[in-house]
């Protein structure tokens, strides 16, 4: 049932608190982070030299988002990959290689032949997955559930919030086992991902403001979307909601790379989404930021701007401003990524199309 809304997504949307407290409930006992089904050894946790995250789509991009916070936690290289891609490209693997494998459904081919090729090459797979005993749960060395519950509209909301939280346990799991974060430093990171639900929530206030504006731009040729750091990978799920749900053409960019390319496709009227850091957790990056919607602004881009509560040095170049609260940097994407959910489904709507059930997509993907 919609629970009284106009489409699943909307509900879903909303269940994201729940699905992210879910996701944690029972993952820290007795000061540690613990996994759901463990057979790779601790000894073999510590020697991992490695990291690659494999996935699609949307998973991919939790992927990206979650290298920011495990390379910074464990100290070690984390390569995020599109499971496509992965192993046609000979990837240098080996019994010290942890490959997390990302996945909703747990049935995407090319995940799990991802899995099958990072297993030969001996490396050790963990899967973080939301169904109970999909094929790439079985076939991996442990196992990390989101417990996001079913999702129904086929664009990835919930799942992909909760896919963020359990790749952020898997790097805890890992600086854990490492020794390179304490103990209590573990305890505190866990705490600030409980925090998380209630921070959500309060972006959730916010629908109604998001979907008018959704309405507003819904005739709107292309969207861009912008980030920084943990906000870039925002950025491309924001542009992938959008293309999959409105049919429209939307890009995500990296701010920095801006005068690298994309300003030239800066025209009057085009919306552009700028997803911006804390002004204080990233005070550098945060007034890179402010000059680059100022130049996109001058151009004649329609800003819209996703910015921490209280963030008053963007408001003067905010055609439109949605507030988030303030969290840590490195959990920023769980709020931001809230509004650009509730944008795309609200654009789809205006436009006509099914929100639950975009043209030419399935669920789970699994053929290659
Ligand atoms: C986007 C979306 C897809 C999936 C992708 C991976 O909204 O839903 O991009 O994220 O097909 O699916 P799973 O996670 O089931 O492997």
């Amino acid at each position: 049932e919609k629970g009284g809304h106009e489409y699943f997504m909307l509900k879903e949307i909303e269940e994201q608190p729940e699905a992210l407290a879910n996701t944690l409930r029972g993952h820290f006992e007795s000061g540690r982070i613990i996994l759901d089904e463990q057979r790779i050894s601790d000894q073999d946790l510590r020697d991992v030299d490695k990291v690659f995250v494999v996935a699609c789509g949307s998973a991919y991009h939790s992927g990206l988002v979650a290298k920011y916070a495990i390379e910074h936690w464990t100290r070690l290289p984390v390569e995020v990959e599109l499971a496509s891609e992965f192993r046609y490209r000979d990837p240098v693997l080996d019994r010290d290689t942890l490959v997390v494998a990302v996945s909703q459904s747990g049935e995407t081919a090319d995940t799990l032949e991802a899995v099958r090729h990072a297993r030969e090459q001996k490396a050790r797979v963990l899967a973080v997955c939301n169904t109970n005993g999909a094929q790439i749960p079985r076939e991996s060395d442990a196992v990390l559930y989101t417990h996001a519950g079913p999702e129904i509209g086929v664009a990835s909301t919930k799942a992909f919030l909760a896919q963020i939280a359990a790749n952020y346990l898997v790097g805890l799991a890992l600086a854990q086992a490492r020794g390179t974060k304490y103990p209590d430093e573990v305890a505190r990171e866990f705490a600030e991902l409980e925090a998380m639900p209630a921070a959500v929530q309060k972006v959730l206030s916010t629908v109604e403001q998001t979907r008018d504006l959704g309405r507003r731009i819904a005739d709107s040729r292309a969207v861009l979307f912008l980030g920084r750091h943990v906000g870039f990978p925002v950025a491309l799920e924001g542009a992938l909601k959008l293309k999959e749900l409105a049919y429209m053409h939307a890009e995500g960019f990296a701010a920095g790379e801006l005068k690298h390319g994309p300003i030239a496709l800066i025209e009057d009227g085009l919306p552009v989404v700028v997803v911006m850091p804390s002004p204080k957790g990233r005070a550098v990056l945060h007034s890179k930021l402010v000059s680059n919607i100022s130049e996109i602004q001058a151009r004649g881009a329609r800003t819209i701007v996703i910015a921490e509560e209280g963030d008053e040095t963007v408001r003067p170049f905010a055609d439109e401003l949605i507030e988030v609260p303030a969290v840590p940097t490195l959990l920023q994407p769980l709020v931001s990524t809230v509004p650009l959910q509730v944008l795309a489904a609200e654009i789809a709507r205006a436009r006509g199309y099914d929100v639950d059930k975009p043209r030419n997509l399935a669920k789970s993907v699994t053929v290659e």
